[in-house]
């Protein structure tokens, strides 16, 4: 992308205040001799726009986007601490289903927003994956008991954690990898794409971002451990489901409408240590 491409500036609403230059984390942007910011050094750009956000005159477009079609932050109705905190107390990993399937349409919603996850420089190379129907679920259980089946009879020993529970899913008695849930979303990142920088955390703040926005629209969720922990056994596991690399880095939220209601909060003795400094 060409420099005037990627930064646009319409001088008859620049106020040469500085804001965006100043913002700009590796210097891309500079302030020009005649006071309007200048892209000098777009190989140092990481693209994240943070010169068209914070301008208060919506004077700069970036790679081609209108300020105007960004999301208005003035005056946008927020969560206050009260609710950010209630919010997060009574927060619980739901293991319950009802037997349905969440809308397509609002799946859709809560995904387009999490695209908005931080992801170390700007590197934004994050993959949902989402199992989106029971069908879909079913159809990976079933898979993934392939798998773990045909790595059993290649007489490959099986940590009791893994091959018991295996069993008992196999043989629909419980499902304790994927408690019923209907749906599954599976975040990951590509660790081989240029800037990439923190995939493993990139992948595990989408998914905290998920369980919030999940919650938000009355769906209850809960983290898929035992899937990695059952890929760290089994390497070709989702190489095999869903092409992934065996080292793909990723993690998986288990979702759906919540078939138990928590009626208060829990309290926790062991809260974090906080160690002042
Ligand atoms: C990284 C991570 C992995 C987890 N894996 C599983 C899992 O595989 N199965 C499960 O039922 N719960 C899983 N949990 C949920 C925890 O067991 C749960 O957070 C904990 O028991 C506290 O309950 P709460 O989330 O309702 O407060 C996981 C949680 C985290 C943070």
């Amino acid at each position: 992308m060409k420099t005037e491409e990627l930064f646009g500036l319409d001088r008859t609403r620049c106020v040469k205040c500085g804001l965006c230059a100043k913002d700009c984390l590796f210097g891309a942007l500079k302030t020009g001799g005649d006071g309007f910011p200048v892209m000098t050094d777009p190989g140092k750009c990481m693209r994240c726009q943070h010169c068209m956000a914070i301008c208060p005159k919506a004077a700069i477009r970036f790679g081609g986007k209108r300020p105007e079609d960004s999301v208005a932050a003035e005056g946008l109705p927020l969560p206050g601490a009260e609710e950010a905190e209630n919010f997060l107390r009574t927060r619980r990993s739901v293991r319950k289903y009802q037997d349905r399937d969440v809308e397509r349409g609002l799946i859709e919603r809560i995904l387009k927003v999490l695209g908005n996850s931080p992801t170390g420089c700007n590197a934004r190379s994050l993959k949902f994956t989402c199992l989106s129907t029971r069908k879909a679920m079913d159809e990976f259980r079933r898979k993934f008991i392939q798998v773990v089946e045909r790595h059993r009879e290649g007489n490959k020993l099986l940590p009791r954690w893994l091959a018991v529970p295996a069993i008992q899913l196999r043989d629909g008695k419980s499902d304790i990898f994927f408690r019923g849930a209907p749906g599954m979303l599976i975040v990951s990142s590509d660790e081989t794409a240029p800037g990439v920088t923190t995939p493993h955390e990139d992948v595990v703040i989408a998914c905290s971002m998920f369980e919030l926005l999940s919650r938000s629209h009355g769906l209850g969720t809960c983290w898929c451990g035992f899937l990695k922990l059952v890929q760290s056994e089994i390497p070709e596991l989702l190489v095999e489901i869903l092409g992934f690399r065996p080292s793909t880095p990723f993690y998986a939220m288990l979702f759906g409408y919540p078939a138990v209601e928590y009626r208060r909060g829990v309290q926790r003795d062991d809260e974090a240590e906080i160690d002042w400094r």
